[in-house]
């Protein structure tokens, strides 16, 4: 049995959890920052990191208290190095470096995307691989065949803005606040998605690109001024799933696979996960979402990932160094 106790602080959340094999969460504690830099439209490195530094000790206590856990029975301490924002990054690889040494136990670099490629295998046992792997974050949009855990060929990419980041600047344009996934959705609840915003085109059939379709909005926002931005949301919500979803189908069907992977902030958005469900039917796919209080940032997916890299012996030492811009992978 090994017990990874992980720790994530890549962005606006500090979370510590320990959990048991990648599958059982035994404790968990996080600190969102949410409202805080909801007052400054978007996430603020600076004082994203003091909060950090502020949360993190007492997390680690309520973790430890709550889950009575010595640490000498803690296997390996499992820390996001990238990507994310690198002060915050820098809080929880210090504080785990300083952990690792106190508590004499190995330390592990869990990339985040990986973790949140785990917030989905740490609840469900019935992904087939190979699998297809829908990753929708703030910072990342990919198509990824996965042949194993830690082997993978990207697809197909964002060439711009990803998913959630064009989510976030056109809830900032309607005047929505901070996140802005959240709020279209709900925004979009009392709107109809009557505008026919385009959908917007790639050399390479599986890359996306949002950045023209933000731009169309921004015009649409300045040429139209009587229109409900409930309307506006429900059709710019409605442009990005469809486009999102009719993407990875295409894929599976190219490369006959079965299992389709949800991962990542955006993969809470309840459309997404109603065209999902339409795809399931429609194309005999399976998809399998993370549970929505997992498809943002939380340290059980660092641990479950971080148990991926346990199995396998991929440790890391105290010369562990952040990286801000890390790709998908190791
Ligand atoms: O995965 P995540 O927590 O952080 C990163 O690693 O980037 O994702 C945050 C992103 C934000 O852009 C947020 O607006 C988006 O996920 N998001 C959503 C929803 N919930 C969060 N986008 C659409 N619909 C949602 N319900
Ligand atoms: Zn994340």
């Amino acid at each position: 049995m090994a017990l990874i106790f992980g720790i994530e602080s890549s962005c606006d959340e500090t979370s510590i959890a320990i959990v048991e094999n990648g599958k059982k969460i035994i404790a968990e504690e996080t600190a969102s920052q949410v409202s805080t830099h909801a007052l400054y439209g978007g996430v603020v490195p600076e004082i994203a990191s003091r909060h950090h530094l502020e949360n993190i000790s007492v997390l680690v206590q309520m973790v430890m208290e709550k889950s009575k856990i010595d640490p000498r029975e803690i296997s390996a301490i499992a820390v996001t190095y990238g990507p994310g924002l690198a002060g915050p990054l820098l809080v929880g690889v210090s504080y785990a470096k300083a952990l690792s040494y106190a508590w004499k136990v190995p330390l592990i670099g869990v990339n985040h995307m990986l973790g949140h490629l785990n917030a989905v295998f740490l609840f469900d046992d019935s992904i087939e691989l190979p699998c297809l792997v829908l990753m929708v974050s703030g910072a990342h949009t990919e198509i990824l065949y996965m042949k194993s855990m830690f082997s993978y060929e990207i697809l197909g990419k964002s060439i711009d803005d990803a998913a959630g980041e064009a989510f976030d600047k056109v809830a900032r344009m309607i005047g929505l606040p901070y996140p802005g996934g959240p709020q279209i959705e709900r925004a979009a609840r009392s709107g109809k998605s009557i505008y026919n915003f385009p959908k917007p085109r790639t050399k390479r059939k599986y890359d996306f690109s949002f950045s023209g379709l933000k731009t169309h909005v921004r015009y649409f926002l300045r040429d139209n001024k009587e229109i409900k931005i409930e309307d506006v949301a429900a059709s710019f919500q409605e442009t990005v799933t469809s486009l999102l979803i009719e993407k990875v189908v295409k894929a599976a069907k190219e490369y006959g696979i079965s299992h389709v992977v949800l991962a990542g902030g955006v993969s809470a958005n309840s459309l997404l996960r109603k065209k999902a469900k339409e795809a399931e039917e429609n194309e005999r796919l399976f998809f399998h979402f993370p549970p929505l209080e997992y498809c943002t940032d939380n340290a059980a997916m660092i641990a479950a990932a971080g148990w991926q890299y346990y199995i396998r012996g991929a440790f890391a030492d105290l010369n562990l160094n952040v990286v801000p811009n890390l790709e998908v992978g190791m």
